[in-house]
């Protein structure tokens, strides 16, 4: 089985958690693209959905799934969204994508976080994926200089502006012991705007694509 094959198990076992007449919360990524491809086969039991992305919006729209404001939505049942890598805690290393900053606001108004993987996300400590950071750009120097503070090897992403207009710098060469706490430290810094850490809002389901198929830990 090819991993994108897992991902697509992982993206339609995620279909049994989206309620009739709900709006659902869309994450981001080429596993909640099969995620998305799913939905569409059950757009006219729901609402909607809150999309987490540009890239997501346009793809639920050409399915005419109706995508709402997430000004107008107070909470959702559940968010369905991948990760880059996960560990046995559902803390989380997300925004490889750049998506990062909309994700953690869309899973905030969530209940439930429905965490799509392939088995190559799980890991026992955070950090071999270099952590995304969303910053302001005239921060960029500056947050860079901090994170060398912090242990880590900022690398700015050449070429991408995220949906909000702001830059992404990976951090290189962490060992993410404390995933908590150095979401906290990064919340700090002057010019970030989202650590793509996801530990004090993890995931609460974890689907996972197996070469056997789809394993869902509740
Ligand atoms: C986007 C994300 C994605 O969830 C993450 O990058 C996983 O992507 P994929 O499903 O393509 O492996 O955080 O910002």
């Amino acid at each position: 089985m090819t991993q994108d094959e897992m991902k697509k198990a992982a993206g339609w076992a995620a279909l049994k958690y989206v309620e009739k007449g709900s709006i659902v919360g869309v994450g981001t990524g080429s596993t909640v693209n099969h995620f998305i491809d799913a939905l569409d086969t059950i757009k006219e039991d729901i609402k909607g959905a809150v999309s987490s992305s540009v890239a997501s919006t346009e793809r639920l729209k050409q399915l005419d799934i109706e995508v709402f404001d997430c000004n107008d939505v107070t909470s959702l049942d559940v968010y369905v969204d991948g990760a880059d890598e996960i560990n046995a805690a559902r803390e989380m290393i997300k925004g490889g994508g750049a998506a990062l900053t909309r994700e953690k606001i869309v899973a905030a108004i969530s209940n439930k976080f429905i965490c799509i993987v392939d088995g190559t996300k799980a890991v026992d400590v955070l950090g071999t994926f270099p952590l995304p950071v969303e910053v302001i750009p005239m921060a960029r120097s500056q947050v860079g200089r901090e994170i060398v503070k912090l242990g880590g090897d900022p690398v700015y992403r050449e070429g991408v502006v995220t949906d909000n207009g702001n830059i992404i710098i990976d951090v290189h060469g962490l060992s993410i012991t404390n995933p908590k706490e150095l979401e906290d430290k990064f919340n700090s810094i002057p010019g970030v705007v989202t650590v793509g850490l996801f530990a004090h809002r993890g995931a609460d389901v974890v689907i996972t694509g197996t070469p056997e198929g789809a394993k869902i830990e509740e």
